[in-house]
C-alpha cells in the first residue's frame, strides 16, 4: 500500500530559479536563501520518497487566463519546463507517474472533487523550483512527480477549507494504491507577499510566522481562513498559501515539525519553508489505541545483551 511520509511547503520565488540559472547563488544575497535548504536536501536524501506530489500554481504559463481550472491534475507520462519568456529552464524534464496520478483522479473525482484531468502540460517557476531545493540541481530528478495545478490567479481561488479536504481525499486515495510507495506531497508558493499595486513589497512576518505555527499544530484553524484574511494580511499574492493546506490536509492530524526556515527577502517576497513528517505507523497506531482506551500493542523487544540476561537470571536466583 503506498503512504504519504511526509508534507513539505516551500516558496517557490522566481527569481531563485533565475539566480540557480545564473549561476549566482554563492552571491551574498542569493547564499542567505540557499543556505536555509541545505538541511532540507539532506533531509530529502534520506527521506528518498518514491513519488512527490506537487501542488503549485500555474503562472499563465501551461493555462492563459482563457482557461483556468481550479485543480488541475498532470497525469502524463512528462512534463517539459516551461519557457516564461526567457526560454525553459535548464532544468530536466518532470517525470510523472500516471499509474498513480490516474488512481488519484479516479478517487478523488468518485469522493466528489471535480478535478480537472490533464494530459500533456509544461510546469512553470511555480513546481520546479521547490524541486531544485529541495532536490537540488541533478540531470535527472530523483524520482516522479506528479504536478496538481491550483488556481490562485484569476478570481475566485478555491477556499482554504476546500483545499485542506482536497488533500485529505487525496490521502485517501494515496492510502488505496496498492503499491508500496513513499509519496512526499509538496505544497507551494507564498509566504507573504505583493508583487504590484500601492502595497508591492508587503511582508508581514508576525502573519507568516503565526502561519507555520498553525500549519504544524492547528491547520483546521487555517482551514477556516477567509480569502480576504490573506489578502490584507499577505497580501494579494499570498492567497498562494492555500496551496499549503492541500499539502496539510493529506498528512495526518497530529505530525513532526522536522524543520523550519524563513528569510525576507528574496525579490520582493517572504521566503518561508517547513517540513512536517507524518509519525510512524506502529508509533500511531500504539498512541490511537491508547487514546481509544484500549490496551496499546506492545513494543517489540530487543533480543536481551549478555549483561541484561545474566542480570535477569542474578534477580531470579536471587529471588529463590
Ligand atoms: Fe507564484
Amino acid at each position: 500500500m503506498a503512504r504519504i511520509i511526509a508534507g513539505v511547503a516551500s516558496s517557490h520565488v522566481p527569481a531563485i530559479g533565475a539566480a540557480i540559472d545564473n549561476h549566482r547563488t554563492e552571491e551574498p544575497y542569493w547564499k542567505r536563501v540557499f543556505s536555509g535548504f541545505e538541511k532540507s536536501k539532506e533531509w530529502m536524501a534520506k527521506a528518498k520518497p518514491d513519488v512527490c506530489i506537487a501542488v503549485y500554481n500555474d503562472h499563465a504559463s501551461a493555462f492563459s487566463v482563457e482557461f483556468v481550472p481550479t485543480f488541475a491534475l498532470g497525469c502524463a507520462a512528462e512534463f517539459p519546463p516551461a519557457d516564461e519568456g526567457w526560454g525553459p529552464r535548464p532544468v530536466p524534464v518532470v517525470k510523472g507517474h500516471p499509474e498513480l496520478a490516474a488512481h488519484i483522479a479516479q478517487s478523488v473525482i468518485l469522493d466528489e472533487f471535480d478535478l480537472t484531468v490533464v494530459n500533456k502540460m509544461e510546469v512553470d517557476h511555480g513546481l520546479t523550483v521547490p524541486l531544485n531545493l529541495l532536490f537540488g540541481s541533478p540531470k535527472e530528478w530523483p524520482c516522479p512527480v506528479i504536478p496538481l495545478a491550483v488556481n490562485v490567479v484569476l478570481y475566485p481561488p478555491p477556499t482554504g477549507h476546500r483545499c485542506f479536504m482536497l488533500g485529505r481525499a487525496i490521502r485517501k486515495a494515496v492510502e488505496s494504491y496498492p503499491e508500496d510507495l513513499r509519496v512526499v506531497v509538496f505544497g507551494t508558493g507564498g509566504m507573504s507577499h505583493q508583487i504590484s499595486g500601492p502595497r508591492a513589497g508587503l511582508i508581514n512576518k508576525k502573519f507568516d510566522t503565526a502561519f507555520l505555527d498553525n500549519l504544524t499544530k492547528d491547520p483546521a484553524k487555517l482551514a477556516r481562513m477567509p480569502h480576504v484574511e490573506y489578502m490584507r494580511e499577505a497580501g494579494a499574492e499570498g492567497i498562494e498559501m492555500v496551496m499549503w493546506l492541500v499539502m496539510r490536509g493529506a498528512l495526518d492530524d497530529k505530525v513532526d515539525e522536522v524543520y523550519r526556515f524563513y528569510t525576507v527577502p528574496a525579490s520582493n517576497t517572504a521566503v518561508g519553508h517547513i517540513i512536517l513528517a507524518n509519525r510512524p505507523r506502529a508509533a500511531r497506531h500504539r498512541a490511537g489505541a491508547h487514546k481509544a482506551g484500549k490496551r496499546p500493542t506492545a513494543r517489540k523487544t530487543k533480543t536481551p545483551t549478555k549483561r541484561a540476561a545474566a542480570r535477569a537470571k542474578a534477580v531470579v536466583i536471587r529471588g529463590r
